[in-house]
């Protein structure tokens, strides 16, 4: 079943740090794909929604304008990450931009050009948080970058977990060249992801790069011809899908989480995820079809 621009959630509050306990909790009352609620949201204006054999598609749709991100698309994706969060039906995202020439050009530049300072904090600081909440939604998410991914566009295929780059797409953070500098978390992820002196290079000259370099700096995962973009993120979304749901959430978890912290944390944590698995269904059925030779049949629980 497909459904598309349907955002069904339970309003647009904030998330704290994910705890795949809670996914236990959730995948034991999940809906199916057929039950899906429609909720009380208003159909989203900037952005398409669907949903297919587990796995969202969340299209930022506003090609005239190079899916720049305005306060509409932010508050929308806000409410689509709510959905990811909330609806069991949801396994894995894909995140992708409409049209053939941009993922994301970036922050709205007409609405950045009005601001005043606490507008602009505050501004950065909510794109931060439905960034932050994409990230740590507990569930694989891949951007398939099927263009220009610029300033907030880089930042937004940063915020998922892997990125698939069409050869055609572009990176950069050129903020300084508006005379203004990073918003929704570039200057925390870029280093994170490629070190800190090519983040710099990127930051202080806002240089493009084409996605070969892009690969080449760690910025993407792999580099794919357009035609087969879509394809190749699904294939890879589904391999992903295919383990346990439990076992995946904890991974995500404790990357994130271990990447902050001292290693005797990170491995404390790990051990931890590496307990708390062994209480769950999903790790007797993987070990016991392993045995079996045949393929295990997850359950989430
Ligand atoms: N914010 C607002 N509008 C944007 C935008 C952005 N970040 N990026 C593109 N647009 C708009 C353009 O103003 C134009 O609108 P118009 O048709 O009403 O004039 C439309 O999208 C098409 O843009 P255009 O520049 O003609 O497309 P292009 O394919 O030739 O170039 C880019 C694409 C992405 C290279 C170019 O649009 C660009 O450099 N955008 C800004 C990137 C940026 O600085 N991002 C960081 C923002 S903080």
């Amino acid at each position: 079943m497909c459904i598309q621009g349907k955002i069904a959630v339970a309003g647009r509050q904030s998330r704290v740090a994910s705890n795949f306990l809670s996914l236990v909790a959730q995948t034991q009352t999940s809906t199916s794909t057929d039950e899906l609620a429609t909720g009380d949201s208003p159909m989203p204006t900037t952005l398409l929604f669907e949903l297919s054999d587990g796995i969202a598609r969340i299209t930022i749709n506003r090609p005239d304008k190079r899916n720049a991100l305005n306060s509409t698309v932010i508050a929308e994706l806000g409410d689509a990450i709510t959905r990811v969060e909330t609806d069991a039906a949801v396994r894995g995202v894909i995140l992708t931009g409409a049209g053939a020439k941009a993922f994301v050009a970036g922050a709205d530049i007409t609405e950045l050009s009005q601001q005043s300072p606490m507008e602009g904090k505050a501004r950065s600081l909510l794109g931060q948080q439905v960034f932050r909440r994409l990230e740590l939604c507990g569930k694989p998410v891949i951007a398939a970058v099927n263009g220009f991914a610029l300033g907030g566009g880089c930042e937004l295929a940063m915020a998922c977990h892997i990125r698939i780059a069409a050869e055609h797409a572009r990176f950069g953070q050129p903020e300084v060249k508006l005379g203004i500098g990073p918003g929704y978390g570039g200057t925390a992820r870029l280093p994170r992801l490629v070190g800190k002196g090519r983040a710099l290079e990127l930051l202080l000259t806002g240089g493009v790069i084409d996605a070969p370099e892009a690969h080449r700096i760690g910025l993407v995962n792999r580099v794919v011809s357009g035609d087969k973009l879509m394809a190749e993120s699904e294939a890879l979304l589904h391999t992903i899908l295919e383990n346990g749901p439990l076992a995946i959430r904890a991974c995500l978890e404790a990357v994130d989480a271990g990447l902050e912290t001292t290693l005797d944390q990170a491995l404390l944590l790990e051990a931890n995820h590496f307990g708390l698995l062994s209480t769950t269904a999903d790790m007797r059925e993987g070990t016991r079809a392993f045995t079996e030779k045949r393929k295990a049949i997850f359950k989430g629980v």
